[in-house]
């Protein structure tokens, strides 16, 4: 079996490490990078050196966006509530580009909306599958090759909604959240010394399909200190530290990039 690629800062020069891109050599996994966030932390990474396999259940989409990126990227579909497609994904990565991922942007989720009361237990069932198991298995596929590397960066993007609070009618999704940044926390804890660091990026309001389908009102933004809509570059941008060495000593934390909006409304 392949190991992550070995790092050792110290063979740099001063000068290597200033020029450096701050991905450069490392290979990532991106799950959801078919589009929306996934797709801008892909095009990120990339662009910093990484190597990255862009991970996503449609095909056609998912293959152009790693086309686009040029040879180092590449595609792997998966469905993330599969364990043996997050293996086949690792697998996929040590053929493509020599060396299983020592990063793990875990992106993929759904938005699955319901009263407490009256909402389908199976659709509640499926948001869990997703946000949480999904997450679960893309930490349990990677974590052997980072464990023998001796370092890795995980990187999961929750939700304010469940995480910072609760939102109406959102139960199976703000409940899988909030369990995804959970499991995120007893992670870190769990990968204490090997390494490996755990965090997660709770995004605010984002501009991506899943949020145009939610249909959000202009007014929403009026409150906030930034008032206006995140973009995938702003989250691209926090996912792309915590994956660097710049975070070497931040594991287990909630980032949030919000925009201001859990500081609370600008009144008045
Ligand atoms: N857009 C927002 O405002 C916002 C806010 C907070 C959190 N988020 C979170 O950010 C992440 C990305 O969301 P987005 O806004 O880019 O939405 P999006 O719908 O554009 O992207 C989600 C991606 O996940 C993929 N996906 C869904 N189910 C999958 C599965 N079973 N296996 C593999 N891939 C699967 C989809 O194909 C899609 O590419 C999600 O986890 C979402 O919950 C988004």
């Amino acid at each position: 079996m392949t190991s992550v690629r070995p790092h050792d800062a110290s063979e740099e020069g001063p000068r290597s490490r200033a020029g450096r891109l701050r991905l450069d050599g490392r290979i990532a996994i991106v799950s959801g990078g078919a589009g929306g966030i996934g797709q801008g932390v892909a095009e990120l990474f990339v662009a910093e050196g990484a190597s990255v396999m862009v991970c996503d259940l449609p095909e056609s989409e998912g293959k152009a966006v790693a086309q686009n990126l040029g040879p180092t990227a590449g595609y792997t579909a998966l469905d993330v509530r599969d364990p043996g497609q997050w293996r086949n994904a690792v697998e996929a990565c040590a053929a493509a580009f020599g060396a299983e991922p020592d990063i793990l942007v875990q992106t993929a989720g759904i938005m699955v909306p319901g009263p407490v009361d009256t909402v389908d237990p199976e659709q509640f069932r499926t948001a869990f599958e997703v946000n949480v198991m999904g997450t679960l298995h893309g930490i349990q596929a990677v974590a052997p090759g980072m464990r023998r590397g001796g370092r890795g960066a995980i990187v999961v993007v929750t939700s304010m909604a469940g995480v910072t609070f609760a939102c109406k009618s959102l139960g199976p999704y703000a409940a899988s959240k909030a369990a995804a940044s959970s499991l995120v926390r007893t992670a870190a804890l769990d990968f204490g010394g090997t390494g490996i660091r755990v965090n997660s990026i709770v995004p605010g309001q984002i501009d991506t399909p899943m949020s145009r389908a939610a249909g959000v009102p202009a007014e929403f933004f009026d409150q906030m200190p930034i008032p206006r809509s995140g973009q995938p570059s702003d989250i691209a941008n926090a996912a792309l530290y915590l994956a660097s060495d710049e975070s070497s000593w931040v594991t287990g934390t909630d980032l949030l990039v919000d925009g201001g909006m859990e500081a609370g409304p600008v009144l008045g």
